[in-house]
């Protein structure tokens, strides 16, 4: 079974066919990073404009890459929240309008399941139940997924997603946008000496980013980290500060999710979300689990429209398909 998906909740515009919900027959991504990097992060209203300008283009550069017409696609699938209600408009209306066309089914994937799902695109074997670790832009959750479609919220972040902590912390420390590959890049180089509280959430499996964004800021703002070339000598560096900061969050992050694994005696971890990209996260965790650890490759961590299509595929297989009434749900919750 051929499906295309398509997403659009965020800024980039993606379209890709999936064969059986595992096999990229094609996965475009259209990224608007320089052109939100100049305001220092997404503009909802351009990234929508911008949407309408990739979603045809993109679309049929996907099916030209995986080689077939409409004939021998068999559902369209397309993200239907979370995200920002301008560009997941844009998506939900181009999907209806070619499943409407073509006479095709029509599955609307929620974002973060869609995430998830950008585990079954690789050869790993994944064997119910397992702990997902969702890392993104909006989102800092720990899931137990008993099967398809079948999820149990068990922690989430008070405050700042782990994404946008990276992001927040990369503009205190003026690296630009997006701020998760600006810090991992700028703390390959700094040392992670500055001690930064980490908020475990003692009794929960909640997290919390905002303090560690906040003294970082405090020190920041009160002269404590070299920001510039005229900063008196002997003061951590801003490669230092990255440093410190990743090690902070990856710490929480890693811990909790151990935690919670030999708490429920699951066999595995399945790490998405963008956040997921980071490579001292991933390290990590690997180095640190005692149980098997599934993260995505880079290109399917972020935003992209194969792992909406192989979600799609599995909701279909438990036939769950949307009407022509299906709404843009920009507050679309997964469990
Ligand atoms: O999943 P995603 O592409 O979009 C959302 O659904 O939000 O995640 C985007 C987030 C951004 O906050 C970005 O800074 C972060 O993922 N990110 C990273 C890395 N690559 C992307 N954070 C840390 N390290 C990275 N290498
Ligand atoms: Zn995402």
């Amino acid at each position: 079974m051929k499906i295309l998906g398509i997403e659009t909740s965020c800024d980039e515009t993606s379209a890709s066919v999936v064969e059986d919900g595992n096999r990229i027959l094609s996965n475009v991504i259209a990224s608007q990073i320089e052109i939100h990097s100049r305001y220092g992060g997404v503009v909802p209203e351009v990234a929508s404009r911008q949407h309408m300008l990739s979603i045809v283009p993109v679309i049929q550069q996907a099916m030209d890459e995986a080689k077939i017409g409409w004939k021998k696609i068999d559902a369209i699938a397309v993200t239907k929240g979370p995200g920002l209600a301008g560009s997941l408009l844009v998506g939900v209306n181009t999907g209806k309008a070619i499943a409407f066309a073509q006479n095709l089914p029509l599955i609307g994937v929620n974002h973060l399941e869609g995430h998830i799902y950008a585990n079954w695109l690789t050869a790993q074997k994944i064997e119910f139940p397992v702990i997902c670790l969702i890392v993104s832009g909006g989102h800092s959750d720990l899931v137990l997924m008993k099967g398809h479609g079948q999820y149990k919220l068990l922690g989430r972040t008070r405050d700042d997603a782990a994404g946008e902590a990276f992001d927040k912390a990369a503009r205190i420390l003026g690296l630009g946008y997006p701020g998760g590959p600006l810090i991992q890049k700028s703390a390959e180089t700094g040392k992670p000496n500055i001690r930064l509280p980490h908020a475990w959430m003692e009794g929960t499996h909640d997290f919390s980013f905002s303090g560690i964004k906040t003294a970082l800021l405090r020190m920041a703002e009160g002269g404590k980290i070299a920001l510039d070339d005229n900063a008196p000598s002997g003061l951590p560096s801003k490669n230092d500060a990255a440093a410190s900061f990743q090690k902070a969050v990856v710490d929480v992050l890693v811990t909790k999710c151990i935690a919670l694994a030999k708490e429920l005696n699951v066999k595995q971890i399945l790490v998405a979300g963008g956040v997921a990209a980071n490579k001292a996260l991933r390290e990590t965790l690997i180095t640190r689990s005692p149980f098997q650890v599934l993260i995505p490759p880079f290109i399917l961590c972020t935003d992209n429209a194969a792992m909406i299509s192989a979600c799609a595929y599995y909701q279909f297989q438990a036939g769950r398909t949307d009407g022509w009434d299906m709404d843009a749900l920009p507050a679309l919750k997964l469990a």
